[in-house]
């Protein structure tokens, strides 16, 4: 068990609660409450404020909950390294909808309870046996990376134990290494690097475009989208470059080799501490006027403020967009804002939905997973999910077709610009 997750307190949990009441009248909220015995297995030196609830916060159904079963649900998140916002992020989306929607779990109660994931493969996985095997979780959500997410996958699928991945975009997961315990509520590598290869050879140039993203799976896999879609549009990449993932701390190198070759635009996967610090040695480089940057994910209201003036102008694309004009989406913002008094963001969005799907599918065998077989193909045929990024469904390798947006950095937030329409998994 961690001792330095990020966590909704309680305080906050019933404040927010107050709020999410007043925005989607969440039945039964108020009235639930909350569980401890996993805190009983954390780390008591963690909290820094020891008036505060658990650091896993496990939800009881308000009526009838007594004799609900509870289910052991483990969030397999990163609380350290360079990707901890996103892994923060994901743990409030999924608090927020089982704290909406308890009784909406085909009477299940959800317990949680989260270790980290950390950066690194071997870390991951170290994480994913101590949930199977010591936390004995009926299931588990999340993954940030894919280097963990790929290096996981026979745990799950061998142990036919379900893993709802809330981030992790490896396209092998949901390709020719899919697996019939494996959903995605987020986006393949190859798909989110797709929708924004056509705007760029429409609007920014035809050629002369340098890729750049870390060197590992999605790093890779990001440019091979983003490439597929601007060389089918009629476009010319000039160079692709990998840094090394986590520890490249200057990107002089490549900002030297953007300015040498005369690149006429730059597009980059970063996200996390070092989208942060890509972004910010881009404009002292003196490449934020000049070379227009577009990515993904790239900004992110985790990290936004951090970067700070030299994020202005940023284009990203991706399936979210905090002022996306839905219903849906402002019901969520509201609540979320409400709960923990900061913005959500896709990756809050991505494990929101993740407990949606959940949701639907105990509701379909009535809160039974004795039958594994019929549990997961419960949750394989869901139809649609009601996501505030506007509704979406998964393809027939449990994979989201949704649609992308463009989203531009315009005084310091991450504005909606335009619709770049539905994209599914290019290569699956
Ligand atoms: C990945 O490793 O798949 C990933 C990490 C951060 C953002 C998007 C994808």
């Amino acid at each position: 068990m961690q001792g330095n997750e990020p966590s909704l307190n309680r305080r906050m949990f019933l404040r927010g609660a107050a709020g999410v009441l007043g925005a989607v009248a969440a039945p039964g909220l108020l009235a639930a409450c909350t569980r401890n015995d996993a805190q009983s297995e954390a780390s008591p030196a963690a909290d820094p404020d020891p008036g505060t609830a658990p650091e896993n916060l496990d939800f009881e159904a308000p009526d009838g909950g007594g004799s609900a079963d509870g289910l052991r649900v483990g969030l397999l998140v990163p609380t350290s390294g360079v990707y901890t916002t996103l892994g923060s992020a994901m743990v409030q989306g999924f608090n927020l909808f089982v704290g909406e929607n308890l009784d909406a779990f085909g009477g299940r109660r959800i317990e949680t309870v989260t270790v980290d994931e950390g950066e690194t493969p071997e870390s991951g996985v170290e994480a994913a046996q101590r949930l199977l095997n010591e936390e004995q979780v009926d299931l588990v959500v999340g993954i940030v990376s894919s280097g963990v997410a790929l290096n996981v996958r026979d745990l799950f699928d061998q142990g036919q134990v379900p893993l709802i991945i809330a981030n992790a975009g490896a396209g092998a997961l949901t390709g020719q290494a899919r697996s019939p315990y494996l959903f995605r509520t987020s986006f393949s590598n190859a798909q989110e690097g797709y929708a924004l290869g056509q705007y760029m050879y429409d609007n920014v140039t035809e050629q002369g475009v340098y890729l750049i993203g870390p060197d590992y799976a999605a790093g890779i896999e990001h440019l091979v989208g983003f490439r597929k879609a601007y060389e089918e549009a009629g476009g010319v990449v000039l160079r692709e470059s990998h840094p090394a993932f986590a520890t490249t701390e200057d990107y002089t190198p490549f900002l030297d080799e953007i300015k040498e070759i005369d690149a006429e635009a730059v597009w980059a996967f970063f996200s996390g501490a070092e989208a942060v610090r890509f972004v910010q040695q881009y404009a002292e480089a003196g490449l934020q006027d000049d070379v227009p940057l577009l990515g993904t994910p790239l900004t992110d209201e985790n990290w936004i403020e951090a970067q700070g003036d030299a994020a202005e102008g940023v284009r990203s694309s991706l399936h979210y967009a905090l002022d996306l004009d839905l219903d849906r989406n402002r019901q969520f913002v509201s609540a979320y804002q409400a709960a923990y008094g900061v913005m959500p963001s896709s990756f809050s969005v991505q494990a929101y939905d993740a407990a949606q799907l959940l949701a639907l599918g105990l509701q379909a065998t009535e809160g039974d997973t004795s039958n594994m077989e019929a549990f997961i193909e419960a949750m394989a045929s869901i139809e649609e999910i009601d996501s505030p990024r506007g509704a979406f469904t998964l393809d027939g390798n449990r994979n989201p077709v949704q649609s992308f947006y463009l989203r531009t950095v315009e005084d310091g937030e991450i504005v909606y610009t335009e619709d770049l329409g539905v994209v599914a998994d290019p290569l699956n």
